[in-house]
């Protein structure tokens, strides 16, 4: 597949398809609207700054969920784990109560799914447009992590998970991240 710039725009349905080659985690990011568990599966989540800690997402300008959830003082985020793809398409589902069926607890800024493998509470600092999104930068306050959880991938529109590859890992720490969860 090749995609090049054009005069008109790209096609969109190729570009989607090329941004799909970019492998990713998943998450949900969730909340506490009139009482009831609400959320929604972002896979554009990155860790963005060590100090202050701080991470994003972005959010398509047609969500109707993210505008509940922009609303609360904190949000739950959880990392998704290998385990987690139909939960990953119950968040994303429309018309349906998302919540049903899915482990989770209260947790302290919002709900908190069952076995994933990481959770971060946060509270939004600021939005950005970014054409048809919206780029969100959340403050960290807590951060959880789950020992031996394999994580959910998401890469060409087919959930996976993770492999370390033998030869490169462990990763030596003068090879680490400088930036939050980034080379
Ligand atoms: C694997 C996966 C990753 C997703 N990542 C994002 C994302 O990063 N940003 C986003 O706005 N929507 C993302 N979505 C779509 C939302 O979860 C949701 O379907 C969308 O917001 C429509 O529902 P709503 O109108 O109720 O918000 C993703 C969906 C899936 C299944």
């Amino acid at each position: 597949m090749m995609i090049t710039a054009a005069d008109e725009g790209f096609d969109q349905a190729l570009l989607r398809q090329a941004f799909g080659c970019f492998p990713s985690g998943v998450t949900a990011f969730c909340g506490m609207i009139d009482g009831k568990p609400e959320g929604m599966t972002a896979s554009s989540f990155t860790s963005v700054s060590i100090d202050p800690a701080l991470v994003s997402v972005c959010v398509a300008n047609t969500s109707s969920t993210w505008p509940k959830l922009a609303s609360l003082p904190t949000l739950g985020l959880s990392v998704l784990s290998s385990e987690h793809g139909t939960v990953a398409r119950s968040l994303a589902a429309k018309g349906v109560d998302r919540f049903a069926g899915i482990a989770h607890d209260p947790g302290p800024c919002g709900p908190i799914l069952k076995d994933a493998v990481g959770w971060i509470d946060c509270a939004i600092r600021e939005e950005h447009d970014a054409g048809d999104h919206t780029i969100v930068v959340a403050s960290v306050s807590r951060i959880e992590a789950a020992a031996d959880t394999a994580p959910l991938v998401f890469y060409r529109g087919v959930y996976g998970t993770f492999r370390a590859a033998a030869e490169f890992s462990p990763v030596a720490a003068d090879e680490q991240p400088r930036r939050a969860g980034r080379r």
